[in-house]
């Protein structure tokens, strides 16, 4: 299959295309380079494990007369953090880096971070390019410019809003993922069903098995409509003002809650908001918001695609309460937890009493 999209962010002056294709990813790259003119030097920020895709692009950047450097990163989220923003920092000082460069991340959501924040804050801001290698990269979060890194306790808190100004999908770069990583970023795509597309939603329980053998018709229609979802909302509301881009963090605050007190080493992100939106649509159905058999369809599909809906019995409810209430959501120890009304629906509400909560994570055991 040869097909290739595009999707817009609007975003005036920093607007930006996402192409989606399967096996044209240098192609697209083509397009790109004769958009950024001139272009004279790249710095490659390439995940390990995704090393040869580095490589590709950098014997067709210097094709293009690019010169192009390549800065490996090791794979994993302890790679988010100071010393190795820092290191990165030191390299494109090294290769000659300067406001005319262009940062291009090659990996998932832990490489698009992290490149996104050395090129926010490399010479107070360089152009950069995503080009994601995991299904969560290609339909969350290369998508709408949050770039940062962690510190030892808290995840994500140093960053800046740095939109790409491009990002380049080729979905066949996915065969190597492994079956866990991709059912990881198949949570994000239930999500977009449930927060904003009925019909997206009903092609994911229509399409199940399909999904998991990664057919690749299949695979580009959840990246595009999934992209499609988060540009509109992205364009809407880029930096969290009128509240609309809160409806993303729809299982995020119970999600991020697990990953806390279960010290990031036991469920991967993907997973943590799966058992993350069960949690949610329970309290959503003990408040008369939601109705079951539509909860129930949600664990239905979660379930069919792989994904964990019941927290392990040893993490202790008032930890993940505790845990909750440091999460950036959270403001003055008030929960705003996204809860669906109906598939395709949802409301931020900051009126959930704690037992209430509480009750909706027993539940989900
Ligand atoms: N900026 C945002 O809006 C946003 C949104 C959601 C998540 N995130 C961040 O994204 C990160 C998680 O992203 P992720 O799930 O992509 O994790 P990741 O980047 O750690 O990638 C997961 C694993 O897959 C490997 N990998 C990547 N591409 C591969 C490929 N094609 N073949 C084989 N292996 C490959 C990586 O080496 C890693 O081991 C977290 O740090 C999270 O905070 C950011």
């Amino acid at each position: 299959m040869s097909q290739r999209n595009a999707v817009s962010v609007r975003l005036a002056e920093r607007s930006y295309t996402i192409g989606i294709s399967t096996n044209q990813l240098l192609e697209q790259l083509d397009d790109v380079a004769a958009q950024v003119r001139p272009w004279k030097h790249a710095v490659l920020i390439v995940d390990q494990k995704v090393e040869s895709i580095g490589e590709r692009i950098r014997e067709r950047l210097e094709s293009l007369g690019v010169r192009s450097d390549v800065c490996l990163v090791p794979s994993g989220e302890s790679s988010k953090s100071v010393a190795q923003i820092a290191s990165l920092w030191e390299s494109m000082l090294e290769h000659r880096t300067d406001r005319k460069s262009v940062v291009v991340a090659i990996g998932g959501g832990v490489i698009g971070d992290l490149a996104g924040f050395a090129a926010a804050s490399y010479m107070r801001g360089l152009r950069f390019l995503q080009i994601p290698t995991t299904l969560l990269a290609m339909v969350d979060s290369s998508v709408g410019g949050k770039t940062g890194i962690n510190l030892p306790k808290s995840k994500n808190v140093i960053g800046a809003f740095w939109q790409p100004h491009a990002v380049c999908i080729d979905t066949s770069v996915l065969e190597s993922l492994p079956d866990r990583e991709y059912r990881s970023g198949l949570a994000e795509v239930v999500k977009y069903g449930v927060i904003l597309d009925a019909k997206l939603f009903e092609y994911l329980e229509a399409n199940q098995q399909a999904i998991l053998q990664r057919v690749p018709q299949v695979v580009q229609h959840i990246v595009q409509r999934s992209c499609e979802l988060k540009a509109d909302v992205v364009s809407a509301d880029e930096r969290e003002t009128t509240g609309l881009r809160a409806i993303l963090n729809y299982g995020h605050t119970f999600g991020h809650a697990i990953e806390a007190t279960t010290d990031y080493g036991r469920y991967l992100h993907g997973e943590a908001i799966s058992i993350g939106m069960t949690m949610a649509g329970q309290l959503a159905v003990d408040r008369n918001l939601w109705t079951r058999s539509e909860l129930e369809r949600q664990t239905t599909l979660l379930s069919g695609l792989g994904l964990p809906v019941r927290l392990e019995s040893n993490v202790i409810t008032s930890r993940l309460i505790e845990a909750m209430r440091l999460d950036k959501k959270t403001e003055h120890g008030v929960f705003h937890l996204i809860l669906p009304t109906k598939i395709g629906q949802v409301e931020s509400r900051n009126d959930s009493p704690v037992d209430r909560i509480m009750n909706a994570i027993d539940c989900g055991r």
